[in-house]
């Protein structure tokens, strides 16, 4: 009888068109709005959750954005699972969920790009080249189409939510952003639909990206502030795993992601990219500023 009426009260309805989006939240008023590529897991979930609590109605999207995907890079065999995520979001009381597809967003002729050189210089701007020019290229349509009132994103990526924060601000764009903190399996890896790429020997192994974060926290804690010390604190535990392979180790100011060589008063960014044969990993933790 509970799940009888759960069911009945949920309405959530799944526009796959701009036009029918746009015509389904017109009902709404205040809108809390969370961006995903699907492939749902618990970190999605509790993006969703706290947009649920602080908000009258909640739209979540999946679409796998071509755009921020490099020519190597895995586009095509991202993970895919429509059915699943729309019933996660439907248990979790989702009002609406927009799920494009590619020509809905880039049409033939589309050609307007928003880009952040600055970011394009460090961590994941810098591995990625592009990357963060697709995210916010798509995430400026998706505020456009959704017209949220609050939007919630990740700290798991980190230099997204600066990247966010700042075209937000640069384009005056009427959303408030929402960050909520990284949700992690038992022995610390951090949630991401790539996890599913891992064979057994190297879940096993990824959870060193947690440990050397967690050490270099514990080590800042008690006193620590030089970059370089911590930056070489989390290289040699990242070494110790020999299935690890480094791709950037960063000590970064909290708001210009710079590497830097003393921790002042505004705290740090200690950042990851680390492979495990094809499959690539990030992970991040915030030193808080010391009092
Ligand atoms: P995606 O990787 O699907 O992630 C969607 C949101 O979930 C992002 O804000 C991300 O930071 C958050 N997230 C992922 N894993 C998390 C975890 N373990 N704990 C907490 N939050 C987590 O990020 C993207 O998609 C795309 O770049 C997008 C913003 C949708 C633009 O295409």
């Amino acid at each position: 009888m509970a799940a009888k009426r759960r069911y009945e009260r949920t309405n959530m309805k799944v526009l796959t068109t701009i036009a029918d989006f746009r015509r389904e939240r017109a009902a709404f008023g205040s809108l809390g709005f969370v961006p995903t590529m699907g492939y749902l897991h618990q970190g999605h979930l509790a993006l969703v959750e706290r947009a649920r609590a602080e908000c009258p109605a909640v739209a979540v999207s999946i679409f796998v954005n071509p755009t921020q995907f490099g020519p190597n890079e895995d586009y095509a065999r991202y993970p895919r699972d429509t059915a699943r995520d729309l019933a996660l979001l439907e248990a979790a009381g989702v009002d609406l969920v927009f799920v494009p597809p590619v020509e809905e967003m880039y049409p033939p002729g589309f050609g307007t790009y928003v880009i952040q050189p600055a970011a394009d210089e460090v961590l994941e701007g810098a591995a990625r080249p592009g990357h963060f020019r697709g995210v916010a290229t798509v995430v400026c349509k998706l505020f456009n189409i959704v017209q949220p009132t609050k939007s919630y994103f990740g700290q798991k990526d980190a230099q997204q939510t600066v990247v966010i924060r700042q075209m937000v601000r640069d384009l005056n764009i009427p959303v408030e952003i929402v960050i909520v903190p990284t949700v992690r399996e038992a022995d610390g890896l951090a949630l991401s639909s790539r996890n599913v790429y891992l064979h057994p020997a190297q879940r096993a192994a990824a959870p060193v990206l947690y440990r050397a974060l967690r050490a270099a926290a514990e080590r800042y804690a008690a006193g620590e502030r030089s970059g370089e010390a911590l930056r070489a604190l989390m290289r040699e535990i990242l070494a110790a795993e020999p299935l690890a392979k480094p791709d950037y180790v960063s000590v970064a100011h909290p708001l210009t992601l710079r590497e830097l060589d003393q921790i002042g008063p505004e705290g740090a960014l200690l950042s990851l990219a680390v492979r495990f044969d094809q499959v690539r990993l990030i992970d991040n933790w915030v030193l808080e500023p010391a009092p």
